[in-house]
């Protein structure tokens, strides 16, 4: 579907988001191996997150499963969303309950479990069904089957689980057994994959050490402490012992990746904007601090917690004018999911940009090291690809025609570009939003974006 975004008109104010897609995946795996009743609230509609409700619910079959795979099929995504000038950000997602018992409990599936588009459905699942007395086969897309499942299915086998890749990628086939803790160096930053020993490891025998070079997003660690798990997180390693959840409520916090595209918006046009009841994990909040150094202030105001998990405002003043900066390796892994839209926004900064050490962005949903520096040529600006590094030249974007390429977040960093470029974008392919934000054009539309 092609969609056109106008430059201007974006006025900012206040928004809210959808809740949040990684912390959402944790809680409903963790409600689903939960023993007793679990009730989630501001869960997003967001088709990843439906993907693991959907594979969840399949697991505890029964009513259970059934109450699950009702919300997941409830309302089905909403491809183009409705772009009237008066429409509203939809409102947070609904509350779920859902009766577990144990994990122990859990059913041999009866079919693959199909996981869509989601690399986290994928990895954290496995992580459970390592320890199931049974066989799992989990499925994705296209896409999902391009990424690599190697790094998932090694420490798995460690802990003694069977597991077989397909070259490497899915059909994913797990048979569980009885697990024993490891220690667990992990080669290259991810907390898909750190996620997925630690799930892993509540059910083995003694204890499971996962050590990681950088800090990567620790949603899972902080909920299993705050339903009493023996975690410890130290600088660089987080251990584990094993563990079964009880069940547990809670409010999933508004998505700071989803936050970040209408931030960048208003720094692109100079709008001050709050968003509400977004979650404020440092984990996650590295962008903002890319921003920073780019000439943006914004302000985070924590106000509660929800299972651990710090949820507040955010608020962007108005700023006039973006520089170019430097992203350095390290910083990666906890800007990892905004790089597309921090590049757009370097592409109408002054001076050149870099993320250096930049990989892992060609293992995700589409090659968003080349993606993002095709779409900024075609665009009518300067991206390229330095060995693992891209580099963005400044000096702001004509306009034009770019592809999203099936990627949820390449298609909202176009939009949000769009606000500042000299004339109109057109996308080709903008509902693949709806894989993390559902409703993003609307939210758009409603802090003032032209889009037809
Ligand atoms: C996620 C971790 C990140 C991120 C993804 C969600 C998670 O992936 O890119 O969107 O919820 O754990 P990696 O762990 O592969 O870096």
């Amino acid at each position: 579907m092609r969609t056109t975004v106008h430059p201007g008109g974006f006025r900012g104010g206040e928004t809210a988001v959808p809740g949040d897609k990684s912390v959402a995946h944790r809680w409903l795996i963790l409600a689903g191996i939960g023993q007793g009743r679990s009730e989630l609230r501001g869960l997003p509609e967001a088709l990843d997150v439906r993907s693991t409700a959907r594979c969840v619910a399949a697991l505890l079959g029964g009513s259970g499963g059934a109450a699950l795979e009702g919300w997941a099929s409830q309302s089905g995504p909403v491809p183009d969303g409705d772009r009237s000038t008066t429409n509203r950000p939809r409102p947070r997602g609904g509350g779920l309950a859902i009766e577990a018992q144990g994990r122990g409990a859990l059913q041999p599936p009866g079919r693959s479990l199909e996981c869509g588009n989601s690399g986290t459905t994928m990895r954290l699942l496995a992580g459970v069904v390592a320890a199931a007395r049974f066989e799992t086969v989990l499925e994705g897309d296209e896409s999902l089957s391009r990424r690599p499942m190697e790094r998932v299915a090694e420490p798995l086998r460690t802990m003694g689980a069977e597991v077989t890749t397909t070259d490497g990628h899915a059909p994913l086939r797990v048979r569980g057994g009885r697990l024993r803790g490891i220690e667990y160096v992990a080669p290259v930053p991810t907390a898909q994959v750190k996620s997925a020993v630690l799930l892993a490891g509540l059910e083995a025998d003694g204890e499971t050490t996962v050590r990681e070079s950088v800090p990567t997003r620790d949603h899972t660690e902080r909920a299993l402490e705050h339903l009493g798990a023996p975690i410890r997180s130290e600088a660089g390693s987080v251990r584990v012992a094993a563990f079964r959840p009880p069940g547990f409520s809670g409010s999933v916090p508004g998505d700071v990746s989803s936050a970040a595209f209408l931030i960048a918006a208003a720094a692109l046009t100079g709008r001050a904007l709050t968003v509400r009841e977004v979650g404020l994990n440092p984990t996650r909040t590295g962008f903002i601090g890319v921003l920073a150094r780019m000439g943006v202030r914004t302000r985070l105001e924590v106000e509660r917690e929800e299972l651990g998990e710090p949820v507040g405002s955010l608020l962007v003043e108005a700023c006039d004018g973006l520089r170019g900066t430097t992203v350095e390796a390290d910083e990666l892994p906890l800007v990892v999911d905004e790089v597309p839209v921090l590049a757009l926004l370097a592409a109408h900064a002054s001076g050149e940009t870099w993320f250096a050490g930049a990989a892992e962005l060609r293992v995700k949903e589409s090659d968003r090291l080349r993606g993002v520096a095709e779409v900024i040529s075609s665009l009518g600006g300067t991206g390229g690809v330095r060995g693992d590094d891209l580099v963005v030249g400044g000096g702001g974007l004509a306009g034009g025609l770019a592809d999203a390429r099936g990627d949820h977040r390449m298609a909202m960093a176009i939009a949000v570009s769009a606000l500042a470029a000299r004339t109109p974008v057109q996308i080709e392919g903008i509902e693949a939003a709806e894989v993390t934000f559902p409703g993003f054009v609307p939210a758009l539309v409603a802090l003032g974006a032209r889009v037809d």
